[in-house]
This record gives structure tokens, sequence and C-alpha cells, in this order.
């Protein structure tokens, strides 16, 4: 298995989560955004244990695999990721995002992912101190700032979300490595210049673009608070 996902180079990146898409005509909405210019696909997988809600299986991730173009980062909101890290590498992942507050031995996950050929990210919850990802930053292509608290699409933003990104951003300055700084929860056209003057190079956004009436437009919008994407 191969990852599509290239190193972190500075660029802006906009990744639409699939978690507020129309499933009947996924595809169609899927397609719709690649065209308009999304960099990668954001799939949310929930287990209603690590939080109170079910998502998708492995079974979207392969459905998808193939019929876009747009590698797919998938993000695991589950209590146990090492059970899932071969389903999901299997069914397609490029990128497998894990909490750092799941109930498992996270370096071991993020070893896990990496042996199997694809990319690894780490997550943070909103109330988790940035400090604790010291331990794993030289294991990680990607970090994941949540900004909401996991579990449903459509909430705001929270306001303490912007220095939370700025002490990643120092972290990752400091491990000198090429670490995507990702964002997800309550992101649009408002939000989007406030994390990314705070240090984010990609943006999740759900409800912002699948629930807007036109997802191209708000697709365009939040690209546009991106002067360098
Ligand atoms: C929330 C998920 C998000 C969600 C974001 O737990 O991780 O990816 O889809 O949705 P919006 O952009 O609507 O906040
Ligand atoms: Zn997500």
């Amino acid at each position: 298995m191969t990852s599509k996902i290239a190193p972190a180079n500075g660029k802006i990146l906009i990744a639409p989560s699939i978690l507020s898409a129309d499933l009947f005509r996924l595809g169609e909405d899927v397609k719709r955004v690649e065209k308009a210019g999304a960099d990668w696909l954001h799939v949310d997988i929930m287990d209603g244990h690590f939080v109170p809600n079910l998502s998708f299986g492995p079974a979207i991730v392969s459905s998808l695999k193939g019929k876009t173009k747009l590698p797919l980062d998938v993000h695991l909101m589950v209590e146990k990721p090492s059970q899932f890290v071969g389903p999901f590498a299997a069914a397609g992942a490029d990128l497998l995002t894990v909490h750092i507050e799941a109930n498992d031995n996270v370096s071991e996950v993020l070893k896990q992912i990496h042996a199997l050929g694809i990319k690894a990210g780490v997550s943070i919850k909103p109330d988790t101190e940035p400090e604790v990802l010291s331990g794993v930053l030289d294991q990680v292509d990607l970090i994941l700032v949540m900004s909401v608290y996991p579990g449903f699409g459509g909430q705001s933003f929270l306001p303490k979300s912007p220095e939370r990104i700025r002490e990643v951003r120092k972290l990752i300055k400091s491990s000198g490595r090429n670490i995507w700084l990702e964002v997800d929860g309550g992101i649009n056209a408002q939000t989007a210049p406030l994390v990314l003057q705070a240090g984010a190079d990609v943006l999740v956004a759900g409800s912002a673009i699948f629930s807007a009436g036109d997802p191209v437009q708000a697709l365009y919008q939040i690209k546009q608070a991106a002067p360098h994407s």
C-alpha cells in the first residue's frame, strides 16, 4: 500500500468532510468538490465509544477508492485504533489519524500505520494539552487539532482554538520536521482566516461545504481565505 499524501510543504489544503455529505448522492458530491479544487477528502470514523456517535466503516473508504483521485484522509475517532488500522489501510486510506486520548498504545499504532506504507497522524481533543504531543512528534506526518468536541458535524468553532494551533505550530517548528497541521470543526469562510493566521495548513470543512446551497461556491469562499492555496 502507498499513500498519495505528500509531505507538508507550506501549501494550504482544503479537506471536505463527507460526514455532512448527502449519502444518497455521495459520488456526485465528491466529484463536485474534487472539480472545485478540494485537496483531500476527510472521512470521519466514529465507534460510539470514543465519541457518542456512529458513522462509517472501511466499506465507505473502499467505495471511494478508485472513484476519486483525492487522497483519503481518515480520522479515527475510536477507542481502540489498533483494531482498525489494518482494515482501513486495506480499504485504501492514504492517511490514518488516531487520537492521542485513545485507549491504546498510540506510539505502537503509529508504527503499525507506517508499516502498512501509509501516512500517520495524531489528533488532540479541545481539552488536551498540546504538550502531550511531544512524545510522538518524531512519528507523525500530521497533527490534527480539533476545534470542536469530536462526534458531530455542524458545531460552532471553539474560540480557544487559534491559541492551541499556535502552540502546536511551535512544537512542529521545534521538531524540525515537515508535519501537516490540520484543523477540524466549525471551519467556514469566517473562521478559516483565524486558523490560518495561527499556523494551520490543512482545513477540514464539513457542514460549511456540504450543507451549503452551493458547495462549490462555499469551497471557493474558504479557499479565498487561504491566499497561497
Ligand atoms: C467532528 C468531525 C469533523 C466534522 C466537521 O467530530 O471530526 O470532521 O465533519 O464538521 P463541521 O465542519 O461541520 O464542523
Ligand atoms: Zn474529522
